[in-house]
């Protein structure tokens, strides 16, 4: 069985104390769920809200790492940094990344290679975007994404990581996929990891849908076949929202 996962992705918002007030909400109202919760949060708030979840089955994650442990990258932040703070899990590839920091399939592969080396767990995203879908290219585009961002990744790597398939025309826009084209989509790219991995670590990914979830169509989503949660930015900014997601 794979466990669902919400996850909330708050981009460039919330100061230390909004973090903490958040998690100071959500905390009691999420306590005996079986979802697994986490929160991917900016650089600034990793340290202090890690050490505020620290007891409560809230993982606080990276919005993204570099590839190189240290160096001339003038704004990057390494794994080994995240580490030494206790941040082990991390967004890789967020098309948000992709479209205004100059991130391809080449470098997502190679965060993805870097983040495996150092014990990390991963959410993978991909998706296509609006002119992809219009031209009835989107599985090319995803299968491509896909195939690229797990080259030279073994099979036994895979344990930690988790897919997020968001459609960049679906976030923030207030348009979501409809179920089914989530879960065709979805199926669509768990059938490519049988093809690279093989049934058994085919079964076991988790695969999450992302764009413009709320609270309002979160169930639908999660009662289909494939999609196993959600990465959720907008809906996961305010904590009642966030509660009625993470309790589907
Ligand atoms: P959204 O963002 O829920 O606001 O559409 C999703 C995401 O970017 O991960």
């Amino acid at each position: 069985m794979r466990i669902p996962v919400i996850a909330g992705n708050w981009k460039m918002n919330k100061t230390i104390e909004e973090g903490k007030s958040f998690i100071r909400e959500i905390q009691p109202a999420i306590e005996g769920t079986d979802v697994e919760v986490m929160l991917f949060v900016p650089f600034t708030l990793l340290a202090p809200l890690k050490e505020y979840a620290a007891g409560s089955n809230i993982l606080i994650g990276a919005q993204n790492i570099h590839q190189a442990s240290s160096g001339a990258f003038t704004g990057e932040v390494s794994c080994e940094m995240l580490k030494e703070i206790g941040v082990e899990t991390t967004l890789i590839g967020h098309s948000e990344r992709r479209q205004f920091f100059g991130e391809t399939d080449e470098t997502v592969n190679l965060k993805l290679k870097k983040a495996l080396e150092a014990g990390f767990r991963a959410v993978v995203c991909v998706g296509e975007n609006l002119e992809e879908r219009e031209a009835r290219r989107e599985k090319q585009v995803v299968g491509d994404q896909i195939q690229r961002a797990f080259a030279g990744v073994a099979a036994g790597e895979l344990e930690g990581v988790i897919i997020a398939y968001e459609p960049v025309w679906a976030i923030g826009t207030g348009k979501t996929a409809g179920s089914d084209q989530a879960n065709e989509m979805i199926a669509f790219i768990r059938d490519r990891i049988k093809v690279l991995y093989g049934e058994t670590v085919s079964e076991e990914m988790r695969i999450l849908y992302g764009g413009s979830i709320k609270p309002e169509n979160i169930e639908e989503l999660m009662d289909m076949e494939d999609i196993d949660g959600g990465l959720v930015g907008g809906a996961s900014l305010k904590a009642d929202s966030f509660i009625q997601l993470v309790n589907f």
